[in-house]
């Protein structure tokens, strides 16, 4: 049994939640791998609530947990997941993106994975007022850049494809934040000589991703970079509706869906839950190495084919060319599994 933290956000938040819930229970009822999930509020309700947008009982209760999935909060994000990817070092942000049959994607070969530096950067918020101006310090350290393009380089080891690795910077402005970076990903880059290694300035990666996505293996990149990125390579693929993401440490790991709270279709059921339920994939497959749990991996591969299997019956939500409710897709998916 494995114990998850749930926060159910804010937005589309609860609605994807209770998506979630209910898969992870057909999980228990039809395949016999037992989640014990706790929800946990976090977000702008939070703060309205409690005067907190991260309560104390909900760091607590996720510290205490095996892994955390957590949907999107609102204005608050900053204070809630920023705010853990740091506090628990979850120095590793996973964004695979991958072509699937019947999908509204701009060709049918992509596969590709955004790793994206989780701690540093302009996300430290250390933002504050001289005079006229406005300041913020972009940080970026050797010890985090060198542990991401590890990461990076052991990804696309694993994933045997293409082999290779693109580090995405804008070193040619940024010379000492972005050439520090750039220069760590080289140096890791002579660990792997069985890895393809180039650099790619981040305004000719944006067009890229539209030119040539089938070219992109493993892109390594820092952490703004990495969040517009990630948005433009999952609607290259279908859409933020079937985006998933995990934030990966050395002994903890937090998964969400890569878009926000989408406060304009929340209240409707029309949300996609697939990112969300993609993401429980992403738990699988780490709960699986982690505690060599075979049938956990074979759980979240279970779960993702259902959903494609699923799409690929033209059975689909609005936001990617169909006409299923959130509550109806989620219970062909149960009744799929
Ligand atoms: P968003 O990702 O929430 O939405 C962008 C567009 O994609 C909207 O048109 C939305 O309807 C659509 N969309 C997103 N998810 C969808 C789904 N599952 N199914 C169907 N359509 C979907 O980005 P936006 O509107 O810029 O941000 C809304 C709020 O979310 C903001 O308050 C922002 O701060 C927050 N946010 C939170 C994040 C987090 O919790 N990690 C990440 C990004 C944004």
């Amino acid at each position: 049994m494995y114990k998850i933290s749930l926060i159910t956000g804010d937005g589309i938040g609860p609605e994807i939640s209770e998506s979630a819930i209910s898969v992870l229970n057909t999980i228990h009822d039809k395949l016999d791998l037992k989640f014990d999930i706790t929800k946990l509020s976090a977000g702008d309700n939070a703060l309205e609530q409690t005067g907190k947008a991260l309560p104390d009982e909900t760091i607590n209760a996720i510290k205490q947990s095996d892994a955390c999935l957590k949907a999107p909060v609102g204005e608050s994000a900053v204070d809630v997941i920023v705010v853990l990817r740091r506090m628990l070092d979850l120095y590793a942000n996973i964004r695979p993106a991958k072509s699937y049959p019947h999908m509204p994607a701009l060709r049918d070969d992509i596969d590709m994975v955004i790793v994206r530096e989780n701690t540093e950067d302009l996300y430290t918020g250390k933002e504050f007022r001289v005079g006229d101006s406005a300041v913020a310090l972009r940080i970026i350290s050797v010890s985090a850049s060198k542990r991401i393009a590890k990461y990076a380089f052991e990804t696309a080891k694993q994933r045997n494809l293409k082999k290779k690795v693109t580090c995405v910077h804008k070193s040619n402005v940024m010379r000492i934040t972005d050439g520090l970076f750039a220069k760590a990903c080289t140096d890791v880059s002579k660990d792997y000589p069985e890895i393809v290694f180039e650099e790619m300035y981040v305004d000719a990666c944006a067009m890229n991703l539209i030119r040539q996505p089938q070219e992109f293996d493993v892109v390594v990149t820092t952490n703004l970079y990495g969040d517009i990125l990630s948005d433009e390579s999952s609607q290259v693929v279908g859409g933020l509706g079937m985006a998933p993401a995990a934030n990966i440490g050395d002994n903890f790991a937090l998964f969400e869906p890569v878009h926000g709270a989408a406060f304009d279709i929340a209240g409707q059921n029309i949300a996609n839950p697939s990112s969300f339920l993609l993401s429980i994939k992403m738990m699988c497959d780490w709960l699986g190495v982690k505690n060599n749990d075979s049938k956990c991996i074979e759980v979240g591969e279970k779960l993702e084919s259902t959903i494609f299997d699923l799409v690929k019956t033209g059975i689909k939500t609005k936001d990617i060319g169909g006409d299923m409710s959130t509550s109806e897709f989620t219970k062909q998916i149960t009744d799929n599994l």
